[in-house]
């Protein structure tokens, strides 16, 4: 199999996704079609610690990059000379992470002659919701849930995104993953979190949602940490016996409240009629199911993508460098890795 080249349509995308905790490849078509979707966890490694250790992430990546993106293409049925380009996490992210996956995709474009395109993270998440719904086009506004962003942003094209609101202290990914430490939960949070909460009742252990002023979009979660780390606390000290699972739920309850009404206010301001859920947490079943009932409330379109794209990946990444790739926006080899980037540049 072979891409198209300059025709642009069926380009054959390799993407390349280092920025955390995942060494992930995958190469996709016409930007929307997941040929391969490979996906090297490390989660064994920093559960020892209760979080991701960066140098040990670095030096991981390191090790698995390689066979990563061989099982990539294997997988998609291709060579490494079929691509068209080579699309990489150029950050934000882990700074030591994001250079492994940059450097390995530098190395092959100079190798193979391709183009190589630097994608920022948050708008692969946001590209992830083109993978499986053809349907969907911009603009729509999108929430973007992750473990280091939590923002509303106004997709007014595939390059052209405004951030409307983002957390001004803790991501809502960071919230959940704390929770989770103080429920004794472990690393990773999010899903144990998610899954404790289904047997619990949220109304049981209420906590204060944060909306700031009335008319803001964006978000604070630190509180809500130190809320349930202050419940726990007083329960143990008064001898009162507590469920961990109210107050998963409740913990959750909270967060969500807030993340719809946020939305509702942001759909309400741009006039968007479609919404798009993503980032890690946006696999968080309750969100999922309480987004989808207020999309429905509100007559607006919902993509959701499946959870395993989600979570960080690559083909997201190969999604959101194939639209640069056709508008012929490539990077030099002297593309930097950059820890902060905002969605701009
Ligand atoms: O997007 P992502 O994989 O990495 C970042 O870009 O940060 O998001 C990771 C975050 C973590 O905080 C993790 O706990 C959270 O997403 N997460 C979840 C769920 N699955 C992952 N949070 C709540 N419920 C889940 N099911
Ligand atoms: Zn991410």
């Amino acid at each position: 199999m072979t891409g198209n080249g300059a025709a642009g349509g069926g380009a054959v995308l390799l993407g390349i996704e280092s920025s955390c905790d995942e060494t992930a490849a995958a190469v996709t078509a016409g930007g929307r079609t997941a040929l391969s979707n490979v996906i090297a966890s490390q989660i064994d490694v920093h559960k020892v610690f209760g979080g991701v250790v960066p140098e040990i992430a670095a030096r991981h990546h390191l090790t698995a990059v390689n066979g990563v993106v061989s099982a990539a293409l294997s997988e998609a049925g291709i060579c490494a000379r079929d691509v068209d380009a080579i699309a990489v996490t150029k950050g934000p992210g882990l700074v030591g992470a994001v250079l492994i996956g940059l450097a390995t995709a530098k190395a092959m474009a100079f190798a193979l002659g391709k183009p190589l395109i630097g994608v920022h993270h948050i708008r692969g998440h946001i590209c992830a919701a083109f993978l499986e719904h053809p349907a969907l086009e911009p603009p729509f506004l999108s929430l973007v849930v992750s473990g280091g962003h939590t923002s509303l942003v106004d997709v007014r094209d595939y390059r052209e995104m405004d951030v409307l609101g983002a957390t001004r202290d803790d991501a809502a990914g960071e919230a959940w993953d704390k929770v989770a430490r103080v429920l004794g939960l472990g690393y990773p949070g999010g899903p144990k979190v998610d899954a404790l909460a289904k047997e619990g009742d949220a109304a049981a252990a209420p906590f204060k949602r944060v909306l700031l002023e009335k008319d803001s979009l964006d978000f604070s979660f630190s509180g809500i940490k130190t809320g349930v780390m202050n419940y726990v606390n007083s329960m143990n000290q008064a001898g009162t016996p507590w469920n961990p699972a109210d107050a998963a739920a409740g913990f959750q309850q909270a967060v969500i409240d807030v993340l719809a009404a946020k939305t509702a206010l942001a759909l309400e301001r741009t006039g968007r009629r479609t919404l798009t859920l993503s980032g890690g947490v946006a696999a968080n079943t309750a969100l999922r199911a309480r987004m989808r009932a207020e999309c429905e409330r509100l007559g607006v379109r919902i993509f959701i993508p499946s959870p395993i794209y989600c979570t960080d990946n690559a083909a997201m990444i190969a999604c959101a460098g194939y639209y640069d790739f056709i508008g012929g926006h490539t990077d030099g080899l002297d593309l930097d890795a950059s820890a902060v980037l905002s969605m701009s540049e």
